[in-house]
């Protein structure tokens, strides 16, 4: 029996004591995310002092609204003054609605031609994607006599030259190949009344300190260059992607429980997972492959923004000075694109059973009013318990009670009675696993049988997991947002998303 309990952020633990969630939410069916646009505030104010406190270059932060699209986060992002980063035309319409100017928005990612003429016509920063992007905000330029103001634009660097270890990238779908900047510099030149280079922009998804750096690296090289050749370049951009991990209470548990399963690996065991799944770990030679990656996607608490950023910025340039400095003496401002870190930990989704049977070896299959789509958990799955709330705890439970520490009983704190529950989604299909890895839980009134109506909270869910890959494919109801507030110290509001 092997539990991973889930970190749980302290505002969120709050609200949880004092909120009786099983009566706030008795009479809805539909899966039900939470929003927490304090828990988002305060990862803007950790960004800002941590540069403010520690280097000396300019910075500026671009929230990547793609992480959640709610207006409830793109207002924090504006009432807390940094920008926002759109990737679509619709994104882009609604931060302007919300109240963005131009000069506060980049957009980024492939775009189609009427998402280009309104980030031209709005004076946005154009991260452009192409040799052929930039050739399509020319002519668009041209076409609907928008030559009277000057576009600003990054360039996105696709391949950047890095000499780490024996490191080799894999190739990326987005931004231009190096080799073919020169290309760009002419064309920016040839349109240099309507066209203004800002700078280069590198969106990767390797989180690696020691690559973020060699990206930073290969943009003030370009930088220098472009200098050289007549062009006022002042932006690097190094994108987001800093650490997308799953957050774990005690990191023990789960080196725990990721060594039993090696061990089960090895001996030929049934692993407990669903169909005896392993997690894409392997057995070569009697040895357990693919261990590191699995170990390296958890991280303990919460991320360490300043660790990482100091070992990035402290890295040489060259023998003589460090990145933070030479940012510094260029009078380079250093952009980023947190989605995910603006996001840690901001959302909890809850699910309900809706159906329970029995299964072998007295473990019980329960199916939720939530597919795995609800949750993105085909691409983000929970590897850490969620929070269980038996139905029969209504009556009984405290929440309201100021006082009182999160229960024991909301906790999967699995004592050798406890049942194993296998969780699925609301769909025909197979694959609708909301989680591979079965949990163990207790309840006081049901021999720590599931039953419907129990409620099954996933954390951690409001960066991606909540809306990116959200659909109703057998027409269940929709995902329905709330904004929930600490008003003052003893209350919390939940106010449906539309309501606001
Ligand atoms: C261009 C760009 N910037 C920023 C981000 C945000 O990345 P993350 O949420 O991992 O920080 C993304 C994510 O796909 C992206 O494509």
């Amino acid at each position: 029996m092997i539990k991973v309990e889930s970190y749980i952020h302290p505002l969120i633990e709050d609200f949880l004591n004092k909120t009786n969630l099983l009566s706030k939410f008795k009479e809805e069916d539909s899966p039900i995310h939470l929003l927490f646009p304090q828990i988002m505030e305060n990862h803007i104010t950790q960004f800002k002092n941590i540069f403010k406190d520690n280097f000396e270059c300019n910075t500026r932060i671009y929230f990547a609204k793609k992480a959640n699209p709610s207006k409830i986060f793109t207002q924090v992002a504006l009432d807390n003054d940094i920008h926002i980063d759109v990737a679509s035309e619709n994104e882009l319409l609604d931060v302007l609605e919300i109240g963005f100017e131009g000069s506060r928005i980049e957009c980024t990612g492939p775009k189609s031609d009427s998402f280009l003429k309104l980030a031209i016509e709005k004076n946005c920063l154009i991260s452009c994607d192409s040799i052929n992007e930039l050739i399509r905000i020319i002519s668009i330029k041209k076409e609907h006599n928008l030559e009277n103001s000057k576009t600003s634009i990054l360039l996105r660097i696709s391949n950047p030259r890095i000499s780490y270890g024996n490191i080799t990238l894999k190739d990326s779908r987005f931004g231009i190949l190096i080799e073919d900047l020169d290309e760009c510099y002419s064309l920016i030149t040839q349109n240099s009344n309507s066209i203004e280079l800002k700078g280069f922009h590198i969106h990767r998804s390797e989180v690696q300190r020691e690559l973020k750096a060699e990206f930073i690296k290969e943009m003030i090289t370009q930088v220098i260059k472009t200098r050289e050749i007549g062009f006022n370049t002042t932006i690097i951009n190094i994108g987001g992607a800093f650490s997308p991990l799953h957050h774990v209470k005690d990191i023990h548990s789960y080196r725990d429980y990721l060594n039993i399963l090696s061990q089960k690996l090895q001996h030929n065991e049934h692993s407990e997972n669903w169909r005896n799944d392993f997690y894409d770990l392997s057995l070569i030679n009697n040895q357990v492959k693919g261990l590191q990656i699995l170990k390296q996607k958890v991280y303990q608490g919460m991320f360490n923004k300043l660790s990482y950023f100091n070992e990035i910025l402290n890295t040489n340039f060259n023998e003589h000075i460090t990145i933070s400095k030479i940012l510094e003496e260029l009078n380079i401002t250093l952009c980023l694109e947190p989605g995910y870190n603006l996001l840690e930990q901001s959302g909890i989704s809850i699910a309900k059973i809706i159906d329970v049977k029995k299964y072998k070896d007295n473990s019980y299959i329960s199916s939720c009013n939530i597919n795995s789509s609800n949750i993105s958990s085909t691409f983000f799955e929970s590897l850490c318990d969620p929070i269980y709330i038996s139905s029969s705890d209504e009556n009984l439970n405290n929440y309201n009670n100021i006082n009182s520490s999160l229960p024991t009983k909301v906790i999967i704190k699995p004592q050798s009675n406890a049942s194993k529950m296998y969780l699925f989604g609301n769909t025909c299909s197979e694959d609708d696993i909301l989680m591979r890895r079965p949990i163990y839980i207790e309840n006081n009134n049901n021999n720590n049988e599931p039953k419907i109506g129990d409620m099954i909270i996933f954390t951690n869910t409001g960066a991606y997991k909540s809306y990116f890959q959200d659909a109703s494919p057998l027409m269940q109801k929709k995902s329905k947002y709330f904004k929930v507030t600490n008003i003052d110290t003893n209350n919390w509001e939940i106010l449906e998303e539309n309501d606001n």
